[in-house]
């Protein structure tokens, strides 16, 4: 299975993929994880992109999908994936039908997780992430057992993103519905746009997305 999930900022996206990757071992290429990554280990990837991800930008094409051309090339790739937070314009959606036709590998779906914006604000500032194994939280909706303290691992790091900050959150979600939300349009012609109602309980979330893409048990 290849899909693309699509989607406001704080729509879903990461916590739905996670639980795909669990059941159904299909990789999760996260390119706003990727370029974290990058900007933690200071390559020269990284360093381009930080000041656009701090301010809430897209960072430009040429890095993501250097990055993205690379992963998809990772074996691990070959028998699927789902690709969370790309693409995330039109020029990159265009660069990816043509990668993907190159290695004759076409897209299954695109999903639009759906949410209505006001909900996705405090999905936003309440987000807390592990700093040691990466599990992610949500400080109004699904809190650690123990305050401060990751269920997974029990580390006490538990981080708040640079771009989750009030100021910049405002940024993102102009940023997605000038850029982003053209491609709702795009998938749709290429009759390959499903949408998920990504609002309520995440398990719920879940099922419905299973079934847009034909995962669900019959
Ligand atoms: P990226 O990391 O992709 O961020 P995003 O798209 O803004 O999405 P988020 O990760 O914020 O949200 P999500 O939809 O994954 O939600 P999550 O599941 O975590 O990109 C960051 C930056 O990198 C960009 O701004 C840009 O600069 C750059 N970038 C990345 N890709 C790029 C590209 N292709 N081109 C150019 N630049 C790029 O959930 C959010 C919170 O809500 C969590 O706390 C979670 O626990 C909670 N939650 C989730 N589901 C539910 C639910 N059903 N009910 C209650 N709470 C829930």
């Amino acid at each position: 299975m290849r899909i693309v999930l699509m989607g406001a900022p704080g729509s879903g996206k990461g916590t739905q993929a996670k639980k795909l990757v669990a059941d159904f071992g299909y990789p999760q290429i996260s390119t706003g994880d990727l370029l974290r990554d990058a900007v933690a280990r200071g390559t020269e990837f990284g360093l381009r992109a930080k000041a656009a991800m701090d301010n809430g930008q897209l960072v430009t094409d040429d890095i993501v999908l250097g990055i993205i051309r690379e992963r998809l090339a990772q074996p691990d790739a070959s028998g699927g994936f789902i690709l969370d937070g790309f693409p995330r314009n039109i020029p990159q959606a265009e660069a990816l039908e043509s990668l993907l036709a190159e290695m004759e590998t076409p897209l299954d779906s695109a999903v639009l997780m759906d949410v209505d914006f006001d909900v996705l604000f405090k999905r936003l500032t309440g987000r807390r992430t592990c700093g040691k194994c990466g599990k992610v939280f949500n400080v109004y909706f699904m809190p650690p057992e123990k305050e401060g303290v990751c269920d997974g691992c029990g580390a006490t790091d538990l981080i708040q993103r640079s771009d989750d900050k009030e100021e910049t959150i405002g940024k993102r979600l102009e940023v997605y519905q000038r850029e982003t939300e053209p491609l709702v349009e795009f998938y749709e012609r290429a009759g390959k746009l499903k949408v998920v109602a990504a609002d309520g309980d995440v398990d719920d979330v879940y099922g419905r997305l299973k079934s847009a893409v034909g995962l669900a048990e019959s």
